[in-house]
């Protein structure tokens, strides 16, 4: 009987992307894949420290895991990835001493030999966790039957937000070569992948770590677009202050470069966007999202925004509440500050209390909602270009698909549409969601 391995893949695309690295290993390795942890021989958790509830899930994973490995008489490895992973480093065996891999960012291409180290007994444990200064290994991923590969296209951060703790389990920015990318876009396209997405912790600063600075995000663009197949690009996610015209209008005339623009606001407050060291204003962060949508009329910007950083006073706040009115977000991810030790903002004074950031947290969804559902209707009576993904979870008669804005779009078809691009009237607008009828 075959041994099989199951993949947990916590937080963000780029821990996404990784696992379908790690899932293609494991195949190559003779496992087959399987969701349901009680069949496997292996489970490897892809770990995400972004903030505490992200750490704190991995833990209660990892609590589950330990019950089942005692159940298995042992026979049962336990993996750890991902940023969590590179963070905690050593001190994961002393915390949780059933785990029997921790393995950092920069060291996935490693698994099969760490991996066959513990099956011989040779080692009891391995830790495999070096600080991120170059380009990790190149290896192939296996996005199974879905209609989107993702490529990374830099690793790293250099950006140092005061709340953020990326920089520090992901190393400084490295760009991948312009080549190497756009041989990756040939491949998902040739391969029948109807969206490429781009991912980075920034973007649209692609290149700047590069000595000639000739390969940019607008040349990395353009050039992503002159390979043949009829697909689109995504990119997650651009920082604000690296947003060039030269983007703007490759994006304006290229329909193949997606218009979904997840543009992190933050903070609609400049003394707080000072303190957080994001290196824009809250008057050009408006400027900006209204000269994109002046420039790309149909483009959907979405946000993340923090609420209760240290020193947020309720005026702050207002500032964040007159942003998410002025600019318009198609969709907002919302979060409460969560201190990460060895942060700078982890140790400013003026804390904001509990139930203050809980309080704001509620009145800036509120907002939000109501202003999603507004963006949503000028989609109405429009005909939107829609990928097909799959029956809708909640009515099955319905197919689900997302428009190159990424809103969500329902409609009835055949199932042989899933992984094809359809041509969508959109008929009724609710907050989430879209409905139309295809287009023959
Ligand atoms: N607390 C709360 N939210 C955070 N984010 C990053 N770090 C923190 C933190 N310490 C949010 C930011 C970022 C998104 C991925 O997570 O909004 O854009
Ligand atoms: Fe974190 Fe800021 Fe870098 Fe984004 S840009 S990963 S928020 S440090």
């Amino acid at each position: 009987m075959s041994k099989k391995a199951t993949i947990i893949t916590y937080g963000c695309q780029m821990n996404v992307n990784e696992s379908a690295k790690m899932k293609q290993m494991f195949q190559n390795m003779g496992y087959d894949m399987t969701d349901d942890i009680k069949e496997s021989d292996v489970v490897f958790l892809n770990t995400c420290t972004i903030r505490e509830g992200a750490a704190v899930k991995v833990y209660g994973k990892l609590g589950e895991l330990k019950t089942l490995k005692e159940k298995k008489n042992n026979n049962l490895i336990i993996g750890v990835t991902g940023c969590l992973a590179q963070e905690v480093r050593e001190d994961f065996i002393k915390k949780v001493p059933y785990v029997d891999l921790v393995l950092g960012n920069q060291n996935i291409a490693k698994i099969p030999d760490a991996l066959e180290k513990i099956q011989s007994g040779e080692i009891e444990h391995i830790v495999l966790v070096e600080d991120e200064d170059e380009l990790p290994k190149r290896v192939d991923a296996d996005f199974g039957d879905d209609s989107i590969a993702s490529i990374s296209i830099t690793y790293g951060c250099n950006n140092f937000c005061t709340f953020c703790i990326v920089p520090y389990v992901r190393g400084m920015e490295r760009s991948v070569p312009l080549r190497e990318i756009i041989y990756d876009v040939e491949q998902y396209a040739r391969k029948g992948y109807k969206e490429i997405l781009f991912l980075g912790q920034n973007v649209n600063s692609y290149g700047s770590d590069r000595l000639d600075m000739k390969e940019n995000f607008a040349l990395l663009l353009e050039e992503s677009v002159k390979v043949e197949g009829d697909f689109w690009i995504k990119y997650v996610s651009p920082h604000p202050k690296d947003f060039t015209d030269d983007v703007i209008d490759v994006i304006a005339k290229n329909p193949k470069i997606s218009r979904m623009l997840h543009l992190p606001l933050q903070s609609g407050s400049t003394k707080i966007l000072n303190a957080m060291s994001r290196g824009y204003t809250k008057e050009e962060f408006i400027t900006l999202a209204k000269k994109i949508k002046e420039k790309i009329p149909d483009i959907g910007i979405t946000t993340d925004i923090i609420v209760g950083f240290p020193g947020e006073t309720d005026e702050d706040f207002q500032d964040t509440m007159d942003v998410v009115n002025e600019v318009g977000f198609e969709n907002a991810f919302m979060f409460m500050y969560s201190k990460r030790t060895g942060t700078p903002a982890a140790i400013m004074e003026n804390q904001v209390d509990e139930n203050v950031k809980s309080e704001r947290l509620q009145q800036l969804m509120r907002l939000q909602n109501a202003k999603a559902k507004e963006e949503s209707t000028k989609y109405l009576d429009k005909i939107v270009k829609v990928l097909v993904e799959g029956p809708s979870r909640k009515n099955k008669e319905m197919l689900s698909g997302r428009t190159s804005s990424h809103k969500i779009v329902l409609f009835k078809g055949d199932k042989k549409l899933i992984g094809k691009f359809v041509n969508v009237r959109i008929e009724e607008t609710k907050t989430w969601t879209l409905y139309g009828k295809i287009e023959e």
